[in-house]
């Protein structure tokens, strides 16, 4: 089969990471008989040094066009003070396409188990996905301003955002173990009451499925005590973007985990759930997995590619069961070598360790 692919390198670590993940996509072609047309685009701060705009139209237009995106990392100091942030541009191409659901898996292998800052007896066994609602919420309410005196965001949520995102974390929890955590702070805020009252709702419509409400405090409390107990974790956009940053230290390392933006109809997008690490840039050591599991989840969600988005992740966890690491968790491999050794264990090839 023949697919299209934009890759947005973006900034910092972003292009070589991209580079790593972009050759084992090249071993899968080779190795399934596939061709990937993949067009590399500027986006964030390299949009900005480019064509003056992080968000060129050029590159939104080969986005809205492509059978699936996939984004490194963009941002940086350097872009402080540009009129349009790199950060503005990825909220803004998450809104343009519709990228509501955001699904963030956080796995803990068992070959780094006891890298992570929590021990290892909390953290084994941890295999939770966190649903985060990408297109609304304080992130995108109006109004939305600020000046010396005061400053002003909206929390506002329609009943059709909520209902399309817990919808989203039941139909995934079925193929799962049928649990799902609503997280919410129905406490204190209006737009938490009427999430509440939908995903009761919705738990009507999937019977089989058990669900739980937390408030958001003691999610976050519960996540570190006790990760294990969570299966589909389900909330809003700014809730998500905080207790997916915290359930990415259960794994060891932020360099580990990939995620996913779906919309209703168009393009999925495929990140790390990390940053663009200025300080690790240019030095060949960034750890390339999350990247590299980020393709894989593109070739299974966008392109149902099953067995080979198994086959690559196969050989990430080889390649990490014979001790090829890099530095991020306690290695010295550099990105380039992992992702060889990643791609020779796809292929069969030369084995390391
Ligand atoms: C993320 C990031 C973004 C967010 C930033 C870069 C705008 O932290 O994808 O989690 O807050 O959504
Ligand atoms: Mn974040």
């Amino acid at each position: 089969m023949e697919y299209h692919i934009t890759a947005l390198p973006g900034d910092g670590i972003g292009p070589e990471i991209m580079e790593a993940g972009l050759a084992c996509l090249g071993t899968i072609a080779q190795k399934f008989g596939h061709i990937f047309h993949v067009e590399k685009l500027p986006f964030g701060g390299d949009g900005i040094d480019k064509e003056n705009d992080p968000l060129p139209p050029k590159t939104l237009k080969a986005c809205q066009n492509s059978d699936a995106i996939l984004l490194a990392a963009i941002g940086g100091s350097k872009w402080d003070n540009a009129p349009k942030r790199p950060e503005e541009a990825l909220l803004e191409l998450r809104k343009t396409l519709g990228l509501y659901a955001n699904i963030r898996p956080v796995k803990v292998f068992s070959q780094i188990a006891h890298l992570s800052p929590l021990k290892e007896e909390i953290v084994r066994g941890t295999d939770l996905v966190v649903v985060r609602e990408l297109t609304g919420g304080l992130y995108f309410g109006t109004p939305k301003h600020w000046d010396n005196k005061s400053g002003v965001d909206t929390l506002c949520y329609s009943r059709e955002e909520i209902y399309r995102i817990i919808h989203k974390a039941f139909t995934l929890a079925q193929n799962r173990r049928k649990k799902v955590a609503s997280i919410d702070k129905a406490n204190v805020l209006s737009t938490s009451k009427l999430w509440r009252k939908i995903a009761n709702e919705i738990s009507q419509e999937f019977p089989d499925v058990e669900l739980t409400h937390y408030y958001v405090d003691a999610a976050a409390m519960l996540l570190m005590q006790n990760p294990s107990r969570f299966d589909v974790i389900v909330t809003e956009n700014l809730f998500g973007d905080i207790l997916s940053d915290e359930a990415s230290i259960l794994s060891g390392s932020l360099g580990m985990l990939p995620s996913a933006s779906f919309s209703l109809d168009g393009p999925s997008l495929f990140e790390p759930i990390h940053g663009s690490a200025p300080e690790l840039a240019g030095k060949n050591i960034a750890n390339p997995i999350s990247m590299i599991l980020s393709v894989a989840m593109l070739l299974r969600e966008a392109f149902q590619l099953e067995k080979e988005a198994c086959a690559l992740e196969k050989a990430v966890n080889d390649t990490l069961s014979s001790g090829i690491l890099t530095q991020d968790l306690g290695g010295n491999a550099k990105t380039t070598e992992l992702s060889k050794a990643i791609q020779e264990r796809m292929i069969g090839g030369t084995q390391h360790g």
